[in-house]
């Protein structure tokens, strides 16, 4: 027979009865708001159930949203990792109660990959690679010193270690590019403010700012000018993300160039929730596409950037 008990496969589900549970990283940056709001559109759009929980950027928060989404026996549990280790007992958890996670956004650090289905999002080490690039060409010429600051997210978040450990690769060719100074600013606008300001004075020699978000590189904006210096031409700028404030920023020349993190992967996260409704299985990993910045190519997109 084909009793529909709890817990038991019984095929697909018709999708206005499906029911997804997100546990979301928080609402640190302007990235993360458009990524909320896309996910939510999207699973409306589709007309599937989202319950939705921000962490606000603690992992206990995260781990206590997935128990309570396993608990109510949601169909497919999506979260973005706040950071990358420590997983593997409720992950385990979800497993054993046969429901289906799927990584959005960030990576965890597993060696059991049986632990989800899917992994969407960027690839971090790469627009890690794409601001070193830049940075090699920009300061190709450079016959002293070039003092780089770096303002890294969130310690332990798959976007702070890989973005840091591309552009190391990268500017490693130049052994006259140096980070001179490395400090999270928790992917925010205040912490690359706070974390710029006392730099700067331990450093005021530096040439170039590498936030790994436009949010720190928009605080690092504040600081600058507060200290009497003009951002993009005393000391340039180098961000990740391009959300709109980064792309003005950008526009107006305080900002000299953004490599691309896309926020809008709801409608693949659907998908990928449809193909696991429907008993296929989606590809384990899905790379999103991006592309990158300078100012003239920012003023031609800003007119129509969304978020
Ligand atoms: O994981 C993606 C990163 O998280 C974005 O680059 C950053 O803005 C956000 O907080």
């Amino acid at each position: 027979g084909c009793a529909n008990g709890a817990g038991e496969a019984s095929g697909p589900k018709p999708l206005d009865e499906l029911v997804v549970g997100f546990s979301q990283v928080g609402s640190e940056s302007g990235w993360r708001t458009a990524n909320t709001k896309d996910i939510q559109a999207a699973f409306e759009e589709a007309g599937i159930e989202l319950k939705f929980s921000d962490a606000q950027q603690k992992q206990e928060n995260q781990i206590k949203a997935i128990r309570s989404y396993i608990q109510q026996q949601v169909d497919v549990i999506a979260f973005s990792p706040v950071v990358e280790t420590g997983w593997d007992a409720v992950l385990n958890e979800a497993k054993a109660a046969g429901i289906p996670v799927v990584l959005t956004d960030r990576a965890v650090d597993s060696k059991d990959d049986s632990l989800y289905e899917s992994f969407l999002g960027s690839d971090f080490v790469v627009e890690g690679e794409k601001a070193g690039a830049w940075a090699l060409a920009e300061f190709a010429d450079a016959t002293e010193p070039v003092e780089i600051i770096q303002l890294e997210g969130t310690t332990g978040a798959a976007p702070a270690i890989d973005r840091a450990e591309g552009f190391a690769e990268v500017i490693a060719e130049n052994p006259n590019l140096q980070v001179v100074a490395s400090q999270t600013g928790d992917f925010t606008r205040a912490g690359g403010k706070q974390v710029t300001e006392a730099l700067l004075k331990s450093n005021p020699g530096v040439d170039l700012i590498y936030a790994h978000n436009d949010d720190m590189g928009l605080g690092a904006i504040e600081a600058i000018e507060a200290a009497g210096l003009v951002p993009g031409v005393d000391i340039k700028i180098l961000t990740i993300d391009a959300v709109k404030d980064g792309m003005q920023a950008l526009a107006d020349g305080k900002i000299n160039y953004i490599v691309e993190c896309s926020p809008l992967l709801g409608k693949q996260l659907v998908e990928i929730v449809e193909q696991i409704n429907a008993g296929e299985t989606p590809e384990k990993r899905i790379i999103t596409e991006e592309g990158e910045f300078n100012q003239e190519q920012a003023i031609e997109a800003l007119p129509d950037r969304q978020y």
